[in-house]
Protein backbone atom coordinates (compact mmCIF):
# COMPACT_ATOMS: atom_id res chain seq x y z
CA UNK A 1 0.00 0.00 0.00
CA UNK A 2 2.80 2.34 0.73
CA UNK A 3 4.60 2.06 -2.87
CA UNK A 4 0.96 2.52 -4.27
CA UNK A 5 1.30 6.12 -2.50
CA UNK A 6 4.73 6.15 -3.66
CA UNK A 7 3.68 5.75 -6.64
CA UNK A 8 1.37 8.26 -6.88
CA UNK A 9 3.02 10.93 -5.44
CA UNK A 10 6.04 10.28 -8.09
CA UNK A 11 3.22 10.38 -11.12
CA UNK A 12 1.14 13.27 -9.98
CA UNK A 13 4.81 14.93 -10.05
CA UNK A 14 6.02 14.06 -13.36
CA UNK A 15 2.43 14.69 -14.54
CA UNK A 16 2.77 18.73 -13.56
CA UNK A 17 6.29 18.89 -14.90
CA UNK A 18 5.05 18.20 -18.23
CA UNK A 19 5.09 20.85 -20.82
CA UNK A 20 3.75 19.07 -24.24
CA UNK A 21 1.02 17.18 -24.70
CA UNK A 22 2.94 14.54 -26.32
CA UNK A 23 5.52 14.46 -23.07
CA UNK A 24 1.87 13.63 -21.19
CA UNK A 25 1.05 11.36 -23.63
CA UNK A 26 3.89 9.45 -23.28
CA UNK A 27 3.25 9.79 -19.73
CA UNK A 28 -0.14 8.10 -19.81
CA UNK A 29 1.15 5.13 -21.79
CA UNK A 30 3.73 4.44 -19.34
CA UNK A 31 0.91 4.69 -16.17
CA UNK A 32 -2.15 3.30 -17.78
CA UNK A 33 -1.24 1.94 -21.37
CA UNK A 34 -2.84 -1.38 -21.95
CA UNK A 35 0.45 -3.43 -23.71
CA UNK A 36 3.12 -2.65 -20.62
CA UNK A 37 1.51 0.06 -18.56
CA UNK A 38 2.61 -0.04 -14.83
CA UNK A 39 -1.53 -0.70 -13.90
CA UNK A 40 -1.31 -3.56 -16.28
CA UNK A 41 2.02 -4.96 -14.44
CA UNK A 42 0.30 -4.48 -11.24
CA UNK A 43 -2.53 -6.15 -12.30
CA UNK A 44 -0.57 -9.18 -13.69
CA UNK A 45 0.97 -9.57 -10.40
CA UNK A 46 -2.02 -9.40 -7.78
CA UNK A 47 -2.75 -13.02 -9.77
CA UNK A 48 0.17 -14.29 -7.21
CA UNK A 49 -0.95 -12.43 -4.15
CA UNK A 50 -2.20 -14.53 -1.51
CA UNK A 51 -6.24 -14.75 -1.93
CA UNK A 52 -7.18 -13.10 1.42
CA UNK A 53 -5.28 -9.87 0.27
CA UNK A 54 -6.49 -9.91 -3.11
CA UNK A 55 -9.73 -7.72 -3.22
CA UNK A 56 -8.49 -5.22 -0.61
CA UNK A 57 -4.84 -4.83 -3.03
CA UNK A 58 -7.18 -4.52 -6.34
CA UNK A 59 -9.45 -2.24 -4.77
CA UNK A 60 -6.10 0.07 -4.21
CA UNK A 61 -4.72 -0.67 -7.77
CA UNK A 62 -8.14 0.36 -9.32
CA UNK A 63 -7.57 3.63 -7.22
CA UNK A 64 -4.54 4.51 -8.61
CA UNK A 65 -5.87 3.68 -11.83
CA UNK A 66 -8.97 6.09 -11.14
CA UNK A 67 -6.12 9.00 -9.50
CA UNK A 68 -3.75 8.49 -12.17
CA UNK A 69 -6.75 8.80 -15.07
CA UNK A 70 -7.56 12.14 -13.37
CA UNK A 71 -4.46 13.57 -13.41
CA UNK A 72 -3.78 12.85 -16.86
CA UNK A 73 -7.11 14.52 -17.63
CA UNK A 74 -5.93 17.51 -16.03
CA UNK A 75 -2.55 17.73 -17.25
CA UNK A 76 -3.98 17.46 -20.67
CA UNK A 77 -6.25 20.11 -20.74
CA UNK A 78 -3.68 22.37 -18.89
CA UNK A 79 -1.01 21.95 -21.56
CA UNK A 80 -3.49 22.23 -24.04
CA UNK A 81 -4.82 25.65 -22.88
CA UNK A 82 -1.30 26.54 -22.78
CA UNK A 83 -0.67 25.55 -26.49
CA UNK A 84 -3.84 27.61 -27.78
CA UNK A 85 -2.58 30.87 -26.36
CA UNK A 86 1.01 30.14 -27.54
CA UNK A 87 0.22 29.01 -31.29
CA UNK A 88 -3.05 29.97 -32.15
CA UNK A 89 -4.27 28.37 -35.01
CA UNK A 90 -3.89 30.02 -38.72
CA UNK A 91 -7.36 29.06 -40.43
CA UNK A 92 -6.08 31.07 -43.61
CA UNK A 93 -2.97 28.95 -44.23
CA UNK A 94 -3.33 26.40 -46.87
CA UNK A 95 -4.24 23.02 -46.37
CA UNK A 96 -2.03 19.85 -46.66
CA UNK A 97 -2.78 18.50 -50.16
CA UNK A 98 -3.10 14.46 -50.17
CA UNK A 99 -0.57 12.93 -52.33
CA UNK A 100 -3.31 11.54 -54.61
CA UNK A 101 -2.29 8.88 -57.33
CA UNK A 102 -3.54 8.72 -61.11
CA UNK A 103 -4.06 6.31 -63.46
CA UNK A 104 -1.12 4.55 -65.12
CA UNK A 105 -0.19 5.94 -68.68
CA UNK A 106 -1.30 2.50 -70.15
CA UNK A 107 -4.50 2.85 -68.47
CA UNK A 108 -5.55 6.22 -70.28
CA UNK A 109 -4.17 5.08 -73.48
CA UNK A 110 -6.53 2.10 -73.33
CA UNK A 111 -9.58 4.02 -72.08
CA UNK A 112 -8.86 6.70 -74.78
CA UNK A 113 -8.83 4.11 -77.17
CA UNK A 114 -12.32 2.51 -75.44
CA UNK A 115 -14.19 5.99 -75.64
CA UNK A 116 -13.14 6.75 -79.04
CA UNK A 117 -14.50 3.09 -80.43
CA UNK A 118 -17.73 2.99 -78.29
CA UNK A 119 -18.64 6.44 -79.86
CA UNK A 120 -18.62 5.10 -83.03
CA UNK A 121 -21.05 2.13 -81.84
CA UNK A 122 -18.22 -0.59 -80.60
CA UNK A 123 -19.07 -2.62 -77.99
CA UNK A 124 -15.97 -3.41 -74.77
CA UNK A 125 -15.35 -7.53 -75.48
CA UNK A 126 -13.40 -9.11 -72.92
CA UNK A 127 -11.70 -12.97 -72.86
CA UNK A 128 -9.52 -14.92 -70.67
CA UNK A 129 -5.70 -14.24 -70.20
CA UNK A 130 -4.98 -18.17 -70.18
CA UNK A 131 -6.31 -19.80 -73.21
CA UNK A 132 -6.32 -22.81 -74.51
CA UNK A 133 -4.57 -23.65 -78.02
CA UNK A 134 -7.62 -23.81 -80.11
CA UNK A 135 -8.72 -20.59 -79.26
CA UNK A 136 -5.53 -18.87 -79.65
CA UNK A 137 -4.71 -20.61 -82.96
CA UNK A 138 -6.49 -23.26 -84.42
CA UNK A 139 -9.64 -21.48 -84.74
CA UNK A 140 -7.56 -18.73 -86.01
CA UNK A 141 -6.75 -20.58 -88.97
CA UNK A 142 -3.08 -20.85 -87.34
CA UNK A 143 -1.58 -24.78 -88.03
CA UNK A 144 0.20 -26.79 -85.34
CA UNK A 145 4.01 -25.92 -87.51
CA UNK A 146 3.25 -22.22 -87.71
CA UNK A 147 6.71 -20.46 -85.95
CA UNK A 148 4.31 -18.44 -83.63
CA UNK A 149 3.30 -21.57 -82.26
CA UNK A 150 6.73 -22.49 -81.43
CA UNK A 151 7.98 -22.97 -77.04
CA UNK A 152 10.41 -20.27 -77.98
CA UNK A 153 7.70 -17.63 -79.35
CA UNK A 154 4.73 -18.57 -76.65
CA UNK A 155 4.43 -19.20 -72.85
CA UNK A 156 2.74 -22.89 -72.59
CA UNK A 157 1.53 -23.79 -68.71
CA UNK A 158 1.21 -27.55 -67.69
CA UNK A 159 -2.23 -29.22 -68.81
CA UNK A 160 -1.58 -27.93 -72.25
CA UNK A 161 -2.95 -24.28 -71.64
CA UNK A 162 -1.34 -21.38 -72.75
CA UNK A 163 -0.38 -17.58 -72.16
CA UNK A 164 -2.73 -15.65 -74.96
CA UNK A 165 0.07 -14.58 -77.59
CA UNK A 166 -2.58 -11.95 -78.57
CA UNK A 167 -6.36 -10.87 -78.63
CA UNK A 168 -7.13 -12.37 -81.40
CA UNK A 169 -9.01 -15.62 -79.46
CA UNK A 170 -11.62 -12.94 -78.73
CA UNK A 171 -13.13 -12.57 -82.27
CA UNK A 172 -13.49 -16.46 -81.73
CA UNK A 173 -15.20 -16.34 -78.39
CA UNK A 174 -17.69 -13.46 -79.33
CA UNK A 175 -18.56 -14.98 -82.66
CA UNK A 176 -18.90 -18.45 -81.10
CA UNK A 177 -21.44 -17.13 -78.49
CA UNK A 178 -23.41 -14.45 -81.13
CA UNK A 179 -24.67 -14.01 -84.66
CA UNK A 180 -23.56 -11.25 -86.89
CA UNK A 181 -23.77 -8.01 -86.88
CA UNK A 182 -20.89 -7.95 -84.24
CA UNK A 183 -18.92 -4.80 -83.65
CA UNK A 184 -16.56 -5.03 -80.94
CA UNK A 185 -12.81 -4.16 -79.51
CA UNK A 186 -10.93 -6.58 -76.82
CA UNK A 187 -8.36 -4.91 -74.76
CA UNK A 188 -6.38 -6.74 -72.85
CA UNK A 189 -2.85 -8.10 -71.92
CA UNK A 190 -0.79 -10.55 -74.30
CA UNK A 191 2.17 -13.09 -73.60
CA UNK A 192 4.97 -13.07 -75.95
CA UNK A 193 8.37 -14.86 -75.11
CA UNK A 194 10.11 -11.45 -75.83
CA UNK A 195 12.01 -8.63 -74.46
CA UNK A 196 13.89 -5.87 -75.45
CA UNK A 197 13.68 -2.19 -75.43
CA UNK A 198 10.53 -2.23 -78.25
CA UNK A 199 9.38 -5.52 -76.87
CA UNK A 200 7.85 -6.38 -73.45
CA UNK A 201 6.86 -10.33 -72.29
CA UNK A 202 3.49 -9.03 -71.30
CA UNK A 203 1.81 -6.02 -73.10
CA UNK A 204 -1.63 -4.74 -74.38
CA UNK A 205 -3.02 -5.43 -77.48
CA UNK A 206 -6.71 -3.80 -78.92
CA UNK A 207 -8.31 -6.30 -80.87
CA UNK A 208 -10.73 -4.97 -83.49
CA UNK A 209 -13.63 -7.02 -85.25
CA UNK A 210 -16.55 -6.10 -87.35
CA UNK A 211 -19.02 -8.37 -89.11
CA UNK A 212 -22.00 -8.03 -91.22
CA UNK A 213 -23.04 -8.53 -94.34
CA UNK A 214 -21.27 -6.24 -96.97
CA UNK A 215 -18.35 -5.46 -95.21
CA UNK A 216 -15.54 -4.40 -97.44
CA UNK A 217 -11.32 -3.48 -97.08
CA UNK A 218 -12.59 0.31 -97.76
CA UNK A 219 -14.74 0.24 -94.45
CA UNK A 220 -11.56 -0.94 -92.59
CA UNK A 221 -9.27 1.76 -93.87
CA UNK A 222 -12.13 4.17 -93.29
CA UNK A 223 -12.65 3.49 -89.34
CA UNK A 224 -8.55 2.93 -88.57
CA UNK A 225 -7.93 6.44 -89.91
CA UNK A 226 -11.09 8.18 -88.22
CA UNK A 227 -9.32 6.16 -85.07
CA UNK A 228 -6.07 7.35 -85.68
CA UNK A 229 -7.13 10.85 -85.93
CA UNK A 230 -9.40 11.00 -82.89
CA UNK A 231 -6.39 9.71 -80.95
CA UNK A 232 -3.72 11.55 -81.81
CA UNK A 233 -5.94 14.50 -82.74
CA UNK A 234 -4.96 15.62 -85.58
CA UNK A 235 -4.71 14.78 -89.59
CA UNK A 236 -2.40 11.96 -89.53
CA UNK A 237 -2.81 9.57 -92.71
CA UNK A 238 -2.77 5.87 -93.13
CA UNK A 239 -1.52 3.50 -95.50
CA UNK A 240 -1.98 -0.38 -96.19
CA UNK A 241 0.87 -2.72 -96.86
CA UNK A 242 0.42 -6.13 -98.40
CA UNK A 243 1.06 -8.83 -95.52
CA UNK A 244 0.40 -12.07 -93.95
CA UNK A 245 -1.86 -13.48 -91.32
CA UNK A 246 -3.61 -16.88 -90.77
CA UNK A 247 -6.71 -15.79 -89.92
CA UNK A 248 -7.34 -12.74 -92.14
CA UNK A 249 -6.91 -12.78 -96.08
CA UNK A 250 -5.97 -10.28 -97.52
CA UNK A 251 -3.87 -9.07 -94.98
CA UNK A 252 -2.27 -5.62 -94.04
CA UNK A 253 -0.18 -4.06 -91.99
CA UNK A 254 -1.18 -0.26 -91.10
CA UNK A 255 1.36 2.59 -91.59
CA UNK A 256 0.52 5.78 -90.22
CA UNK A 257 1.96 9.21 -91.01
CA UNK A 258 5.03 9.71 -88.30
CA UNK A 259 3.28 11.37 -85.34
CA UNK A 260 6.52 12.56 -84.36
CA UNK A 261 8.05 14.39 -87.45
CA UNK A 262 4.44 14.51 -89.74
CA UNK A 263 6.51 12.41 -92.25
CA UNK A 264 9.72 14.80 -92.72
CA UNK A 265 11.51 11.96 -91.46
CA UNK A 266 13.26 11.39 -87.73
CA UNK A 267 14.50 8.37 -86.06
CA UNK A 268 11.61 7.42 -84.42
CA UNK A 269 9.84 6.76 -87.77
CA UNK A 270 13.53 5.61 -89.53
CA UNK A 271 14.01 8.46 -92.07
CA UNK A 272 10.56 6.82 -93.50
CA UNK A 273 7.88 9.17 -92.75
CA UNK A 274 5.90 5.96 -91.64
CA UNK A 275 4.93 4.28 -88.22
CA UNK A 276 4.29 0.25 -88.05
CA UNK A 277 1.11 0.33 -85.82
CA UNK A 278 -0.48 -2.55 -86.59
CA UNK A 279 -1.83 -5.76 -88.66
CA UNK A 280 -5.42 -6.23 -89.83
CA UNK A 281 -7.26 -7.62 -92.72
CA UNK A 282 -10.92 -8.69 -93.88
CA UNK A 283 -12.13 -12.00 -91.93
CA UNK A 284 -10.72 -15.55 -93.72
CA UNK A 285 -13.32 -17.84 -94.50
CA UNK A 286 -11.76 -20.80 -92.95
CA UNK A 287 -12.13 -18.86 -89.21
CA UNK A 288 -16.08 -17.89 -90.50
CA UNK A 289 -16.13 -21.75 -91.05
CA UNK A 290 -14.59 -22.86 -87.26
CA UNK A 291 -17.47 -20.69 -86.04
CA UNK A 292 -20.39 -21.62 -88.20
CA UNK A 293 -20.96 -18.62 -89.94
CA UNK A 294 -21.51 -18.66 -93.88
CA UNK A 295 -18.57 -16.94 -95.63
CA UNK A 296 -21.72 -16.41 -98.57
CA UNK A 297 -23.47 -14.96 -96.30
CA UNK A 298 -21.33 -12.48 -93.76
CA UNK A 299 -17.74 -10.28 -94.45
CA UNK A 300 -15.81 -8.36 -91.52
CA UNK A 301 -12.76 -7.13 -90.84
CA UNK A 302 -9.91 -7.31 -88.01
CA UNK A 303 -7.15 -5.60 -86.79
CA UNK A 304 -5.20 -6.02 -83.88
CA UNK A 305 -3.14 -2.79 -82.60
CA UNK A 306 -0.31 -2.31 -79.07
CA UNK A 307 -1.73 0.17 -76.97
CA UNK A 308 1.83 0.26 -75.34
CA UNK A 309 3.00 1.14 -78.71
CA UNK A 310 -0.11 4.06 -79.32
CA UNK A 311 1.28 5.33 -75.62
CA UNK A 312 5.00 4.74 -76.82
CA UNK A 313 4.03 7.75 -79.51
CA UNK A 314 1.81 9.95 -77.50
CA UNK A 315 3.74 10.60 -75.29
CA UNK A 316 7.14 10.18 -76.80
CA UNK A 317 8.59 7.16 -74.80
CA UNK A 318 11.58 5.16 -76.38
CA UNK A 319 11.24 2.08 -73.82
CA UNK A 320 8.23 0.12 -73.12
CA UNK A 321 10.08 -1.47 -70.04
CA UNK A 322 9.14 2.53 -68.37
CA UNK A 323 5.47 1.19 -68.20
CA UNK A 324 6.37 -1.89 -66.53
CA UNK A 325 9.11 -0.84 -63.88
CA UNK A 326 6.64 1.47 -61.24
CA UNK A 327 9.54 3.59 -60.81
CA UNK A 328 7.12 6.96 -59.49
CA UNK A 329 10.03 9.45 -61.34
CA UNK A 330 8.10 8.14 -64.48
CA UNK A 331 4.68 7.53 -63.92
CA UNK A 332 4.24 10.86 -61.91
CA UNK A 333 5.03 12.87 -65.00
CA UNK A 334 1.49 11.46 -67.14
N1 LIG B 1 -3.15 -10.77 -83.82
C1 LIG B 1 -2.22 -10.11 -84.71
C2 LIG B 1 -0.89 -9.94 -83.96
O1 LIG B 1 -0.87 -9.97 -82.75
C3 LIG B 1 -2.71 -8.77 -85.16
C4 LIG B 1 -3.92 -8.86 -86.02
C5 LIG B 1 -5.20 -8.79 -85.46
C6 LIG B 1 -3.80 -9.01 -87.39
C7 LIG B 1 -6.32 -8.86 -86.27
C8 LIG B 1 -4.91 -9.09 -88.19
C9 LIG B 1 -6.15 -9.00 -87.62
O2 LIG B 1 0.13 -9.74 -84.56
Amino acid sequence: MESFEALRDEWLKALDEAQTESEVLELKGRFVGKKRGKIQDLLMQLKSAPPEERPLLGQAVNKLKGDAEAAIEAALKRVRAKRTQLEPIDVTLPGLRPNAGHLHPITRVRREIEDIFVSMGYAVAMGPEVEDPYHNFEALNTPADHPSRDIQDTFYLEGGLLLRTQTSPVQIRTMESRRPPIKIIAPGRVFRRDDDVSHSPMFFQVEGLVVDRGITMSDLKGTLLQFYRSLFQRDVNIRFRPSYFPFTEPSAETDLSCVICSGAGCPVCKRTGWLEVGGCGMVDPAVFASVGYDPEEYSGFAFGLGIDRMAMLKYGIDNIKYFYENDLAFLEQF
